[in-house]
């Protein structure tokens, strides 16, 4: 094994991350510096001032992470970036950041597809523990805010290589749970809200049909003539009608900006306060709405699983850091006889350390980004 220190810096969306991992499996420090505060006024990721958080926390951000792993600029082997995808202007502030950076230290620079990271985070999460045994093939649910994906990943010496046989026709799995949660007056990022408010409510109360949860051109993902094989595609935008038309109808709107105006006068509110300030209709509501979604999650990536006759499942990105889908996929991949791995939760949600893991075998095989490289914020992953 070569021994290789790489720096990982990742600036995609709203977190501003570096991090170095020693060849492949050793988290040496893992720096996130998170912008919610930023955008929570908005109830979402605002591009520009992303792009202008990441200007301002990058240096820091990389010092720390050089200093918690005990090393310098000069000592690590590589420089590891996000390329894409992600927002065109905060994946520029972090390759212009890179670039200057390889120049100025004489170090070879990798650039990383984040979903690839995101893939890679649940492999470094498994050296960590031991596990180098891995059963191939591998599918990996890549499902994050911006992102609901399905890739057989295939690996041959040092190449890893993904087929997509899976991806979201409308809005991401995240993207829902932001999105409900910002109907509903919960906050942003809805995701981590919704989770903890879903034990106080009753998950069977509201019952969301498979129909709003699929696309209305199912036929088409049964054959792919591109790939050969079964597609098996979600869509969430209905559910998000669905939620809408439940708080129309069930007169919901009155308690909904009465928890806004209590919760928008606190500087951080917290789930306690969020509960305090929510009755059963919404509590049953907020659970029916996360079991609705991660039954869908569980059951497309199954049947995926199924048809593909996959050893071991992945399942990875900023929602696989929710405890009912985490508990969904254990049991029904144990039913299947099917391993499954997640990322430890600090690495489910946007980190460098995934795209410094990602980027060892590239070290290895040489794989190095030229000079003139640049962001691509709808990058494929290939
Ligand atoms: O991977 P990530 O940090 O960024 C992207 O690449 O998009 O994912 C962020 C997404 C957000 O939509 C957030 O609401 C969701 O992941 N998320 C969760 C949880 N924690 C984060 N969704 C459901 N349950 C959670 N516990
Ligand atoms: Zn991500």
């Amino acid at each position: 094994m070569v021994d290789a220190f790489i720096l990982g810096i990742e600036t995609s969306c709203d977190e501003t991350a570096a991090a170095v991992v020693r060849s492949g499996e050793q988290v040496l420090s893992n720096v996130v510096f998170s912008q919610i505060a930023t955008h929570q006024p908005y109830g979402g990721v605002v591009p520009e001032l992303a792009s202008r958080e990441h200007l301002r926390a990058m240096v820091p951000v990389v010092r720390k992470a050089l200093a918690d792993a005990g090393q310098t600029y000069p000592s690590v082997d590589a420089i590891a970036v996000t390329q894409g995808p992600g927002l065109a202007g905060a994946l520029l502030v972090g390759i212009s950041y890179a670039k200057a950076l390889a120049f100025a230290l004489d170090k070879p620079l990798i650039a990383v597809n984040h979903l690839e990271g995101h893939i890679h985070a649940v492999l470094l999460e498994e050296r960590r523990k031991g596990n180098h045994e891995l059963r191939f093939p591998v599918l990996a649910l890549v499902v994050s805010g911006g992102h609901t994906h399905l890739y057989l990943a295939k690996r041959e010496g040092n190449c890893w290589s993904y087929q997509n046989i899976g991806h979201t026709r409308d809005d991401a799995a995240g993207e829902a749970f932001d999105k409900v949660a910002k109907l509903l007056a919960l906050g942003y990022p809805g995701g981590p809200i919704v989770d903890k408010l879903s034990t106080y409510g009753n998950a069977n109360a509201v019952k969301f049909p498979p129909s709003q949860l699929k696309h209305r051109d199912r036929n088409e993902r049964n054959m792919s003539p591109s790939n050969g094989g079964p597609r098996f595609d979600f869509s969430y935008s209905g559910i998000k009608t669905a939620v809408l038309r439940y708080v129309e109808t069930h007169a919901l709107q009155q308690s909904i900006a009465e928890r806004r105006a209590a919760l928008s006068a606190m500087p951080q509110p917290k789930v306690e306060d969020c509960l305090s300030h929510c009755d059963k209709t919404t509590l049953d509501l907020v659970a029916s709405f996360q079991r609705a979604m991660v039954e869908d999650l569980a059951a497309k990536t199954l049947a995926a699983a199924r048809a593909y006759d996959v050893a071991t499942l992945f399942v990875t990105g900023g929602v696989a850091a929710n405890q009912e889908l985490r508990q969904k996929f254990e049991q029904d991949a144990a039913n299947e006889g099917v391993a499954v791995y997640f990322p430890s939760r600090p690495l489910s949600t946007d980190n460098a350390a995934m795209i410094a893991a990602a980027a060892y075998p590239k070290f290895l095989s040489r794989d190095f980004a030229s000079m003139d490289f640049s962001a691509e914020a709808g990058m494929a992953l290939k």
